[in-house]
């Protein structure tokens, strides 16, 4: 543990797929560090691989975010405090039966369904670039419709709303101001309520995931409405927003190691450990929040009850006892047990529908445009900040 000046987090990265320069002395005090969040509270930061998932199964770390000393990132954070979040908001025992109620919908089985239909979207928006180009730019035309037309065709969201719900997620991850953020989960619940009186009153249920929360749980007063609307909105966000990023920031990565591309090429079947190592060199949700709700011996010292307790994904899956030569952008090590999609209780729900969208889209995409390189320098390429999923704003490619 460091008795030096605590580090602030989260910050900027400065290179997009590697953690921020500013996080090494984290990487070096391993596994438990003190941090300064952005309202000058001093939180813990978990950063050793094996101390990590031994926390986020920890009981004694709660992710109830309506708690008043749950830790906030940033100051948009505190606008959603009032507001419950599905799943991800609440603790056993009630997050057992919230997950247990959507589990179905996210199975490896589910997403193998899905397959087919989502190469049809890939190809289609595709199909649409190499229309309009070269040159082209990504984000928009690509790797944020994908994972959106994707989550609308499995929740059963109409697509013609995407440029509405799209808008409403960013805001509500990005901002700028606070008074956005709330906004944003108005207009959400506003248009959720809507949805749901639409499909109330049709006779025919449709087959999305929310056609089914409507019908059997919400007719049958398993589920309220509000509940509903939190189901979906974390649903939709998490669904879109994240896969975007990665299929954006993973194709940038695979165009700065040329090497790796053309072995990628030359061996399609080695794609699902290219996603995965591209899952943990990237580790774009970096910063899970929890608080300790009981004293807590970890790392040779004591997480205090009411303390802040985050987790850097992004240098927990450097750790160097853990992956040998940890920045070095290798599928083929064993990697299987990074923590990009959390572990424990709140493990990704969706993230064997997003293995299967980063696989299809990343392998169709340099197949169908071998010659893709970057339309502008690297350095010009606009990155998100460092306290929302990382990501890039635009990706101006060509080919
Ligand atoms: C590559 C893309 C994705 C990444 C990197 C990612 C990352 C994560 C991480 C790190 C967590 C755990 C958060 C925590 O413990 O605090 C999480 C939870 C979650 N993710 Fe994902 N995710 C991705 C895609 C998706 C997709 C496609 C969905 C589809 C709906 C989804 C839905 C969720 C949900 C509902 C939770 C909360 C689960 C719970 O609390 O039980 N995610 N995700």
């Amino acid at each position: 543990m460091t008795e030096t000046e605590p580090v602030a987090f989260p910050q900027d990265r400065t290179c997009p797929y590697h953690p921020p320069t500013a996080y090494d002395p984290l990487r070096t005090d391993r596994p438990l560090t003190r941090i300064t969040l952005y309202d000058g509270r001093k939180a813990w930061l978990v950063t050793g691989h094996t101390l990590a998932r031994s926390l986020l199964a920890d009981q004694r770390l709660s992710s109830d975010r309506s708690h008043p000393d749950f830790p906030a990132p940033n100051i948009r954070f505190t606008a959603a405090k009032n507001r419950k979040v599905a799943l991800l908001g609440f603790d056993d025992p009630e997050h057992r039966t919230q997950r247990r109620m959507m589990v179905p919908s996210f199975t490896l089985r589910r997403a193998a369904a899905l397959r087919p239909e989502i190469q049809r979207i890939v190809d289609e928006r595709l199909d649409a670039m190499i229309a309009q180009g070269p040159p082209g730019e990504l984000v928009s035309a690509f790797a944020l419709p994908v994972p959106s037309m994707v989550i609308c065709a499995l929740l059963g969201v109409p697509y013609a709303d995407h440029e509405f719900f799209e808008g409403q997620s960013r805001r509500l991850l990005r901002g700028p101001k606070v008074s956005d953020v709330q906004d944003a989960r108005d207009q959400l619940d506003a248009y959720f309520a809507q949805l749901i009186d639409t499909k109330l009153k049709q006779s025919e249920p449709g087959d999305g995931v929310l056609d089914e929360l409507v019908h059997e749980k919400l007719r049958e007063g398993e589920l309220d409405r509000r509940e509903v609307m939190s189901f979906a909105t974390i649903l939709l966000i998490a669904g879109h927003e994240t896969t975007a990023n990665m299929i954006s920031l993973g194709t940038f990565a695979l165009l700065q190691h040329p090497e790796r591309l053309a072995e990628l090429r030359a061996r399609p079947e080695l794609l699902p450990d290219a996603v995965e190592e591209l899952m943990r060199m990237l580790s774009i949700a970096d910063g899970l929040l929890r608080r300790a709700t009981e004293d807590i011996e970890a790392g040779g010292t004591t997480i205090r009850a009411g303390d802040p307790v985050l987790f850097s994904t992004s240098v927990i899956n450097r750790d160097a006892d853990v992956y040998e030569d940890p920045d070095t952008f290798d599928w083929h090590r064993p990697n299987r047990h990074h923590v990009a999609f959390g572990f424990g209780i709140h493990q990704c729900l969706g993230q064997n529908l997003a293995r299967a969208e980063l696989e299809i889209a990343l392998r169709t995409l340099f197949e169908r445009l071998p010659t893709l390189r970057l339309a502008v320098p690297a350095e010009e390429i606009p990155f998100k900040p460092g306290d929302t999923i990382q990501g890039m704003l635009e990706l101006p490619v060509t080919w």
